[in-house]
């Protein structure tokens, strides 16, 4: 029978035995999956677990530092590389959802493979890919949590030709938690919804901009704490703020606005296949949409998303 306990301790010993005294680079990624992979190997080969934690800009508010923060409690031998300006402009001026994935995948293939080069000798590349990646990466949406998906066209960046190592990879999500708990990993990471690699980019309908960015961020960051006070958060899949570029008419005392409204998005899943859209109280909603559209400068409209997937996808975009 399964158990994570013993996953744990076969893993860390086949890692033992694989790597012996090689080094390896992972992409963090703040997510469940990259966190678990990292800790099995932190285990196992200690400082030759070379994590490198990319900040895109397209984080949720205040999470580049939380996370990065945490990770360096956990003890893991890790690089942060702040790479906003790199991200947004190339994004400046796309538009199309697919555009907008293979630009953000480009660029974090550079900055990725410029960090990798910098560890000498490294011999191997670890995901966090998890069973239902291999899967999902046949989906009609293409690109998922993993780096090879993310890349496309042109030679193959060096840190390609490492060889991959994937501890994770014949674990479902809900498996993923359970090593995760067992490794000791806090409920910050392990309780985290989903979240997807592209980032707020795809949660910002059309072209993505620095103040759309800061607009969202303030939104989303709302949302969730409102989620987490009135503990719905857990019950949740995945949820998040999306903006939407309509503009509507609305009154803050005598004047009219003419401002931008904000989706909210939460959904019941097992694996993001399906979806249905959560019926969150009303009084909850309401608080939220006040706080936004009290707080939240540049949005006057907040609406609920009720549709479910199929065929309305999570993401927006
Ligand atoms: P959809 O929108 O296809 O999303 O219903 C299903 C799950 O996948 C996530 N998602 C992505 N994750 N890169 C990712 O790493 C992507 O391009 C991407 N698109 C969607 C989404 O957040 C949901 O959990």
């Amino acid at each position: 029978e399964w158990t994570p306990d013993a996953f744990v301790e076969t893993t860390i010993a086949d890692l033992k035995e694989k790597l012996g005294n090689d080094k390896v680079v992972l992409a963090l990624s703040g997510g469940v999956d990259s966190s678990v992979a990292a800790i099995l190997l932190h285990k196992a080969i200690g400082k030759n677990l070379h994590c490198i934690f990319v900040d895109n800009g397209l984080l949720r508010k205040d999470e580049y530092a939380a996370v990065l923060e945490q990770y360096k409690h956990l003890g893991l031998n890790i690089k942060g590389v702040d790479a906003k300006d790199r991200f947004l402009s190339q994004l400046a001026g796309v538009s199309d959802p697919e555009l907008k994935r293979k630009a953000i995948g480009r660029v974090f293939i550079e900055v990725f493979d410029d960090e990798a080069h910098q560890v000498q000798d490294v011999k191997w590349l670890a995901q966090g890919t998890i069973y239902p990646d291999i899967i999902e990466s046949v989906s009609v949406k293409g690109p998922s949590a993993t780096i090879k998906s993310h890349h496309n066209v042109g030679g193959l960046p060096d840190f390609m030709k490492l060889k991959v190592v994937e501890p994770l990879n014949t674990l479902f999500k809900d498996e993923v938690r359970r090593v995760g708990t067992s490794l000791g990993l806090e409920h910050f990471i392990i309780g985290r919804h989903p979240f997807p690699g592209p980032g707020l980019a795809i949660r910002i309908l059309g072209e993505v901009t620095a103040e759309k960015v800061a607009i969202l961020q303030e939104a989303d960051a709302i949302y969730i704490n409102n989620l987490k006070e009135a503990g719905l958060y857990d019950k949740v899949w995945q949820a998040g703020a999306i903006f939407l570029p309509v503009q509507s008419v609305g009154v803050m005392g005598d004047e009219r606005t003419y401002e931008n409204a904000i989706a909210l998005r939460a959904v019941e899943s097992v694996d993001g296949m399906t979806a249905d859209w959560c019926h969150l109280p009303y009084n909850v909603l309401a608080k939220i949409s006040n706080e936004i559209i009290n707080k939240v400068k540049g949005i006057n409209r907040v609406v609920y998303d009720i549709s479910s997937k199929p065929p309305a996808t999570i993401e927006w975009e």
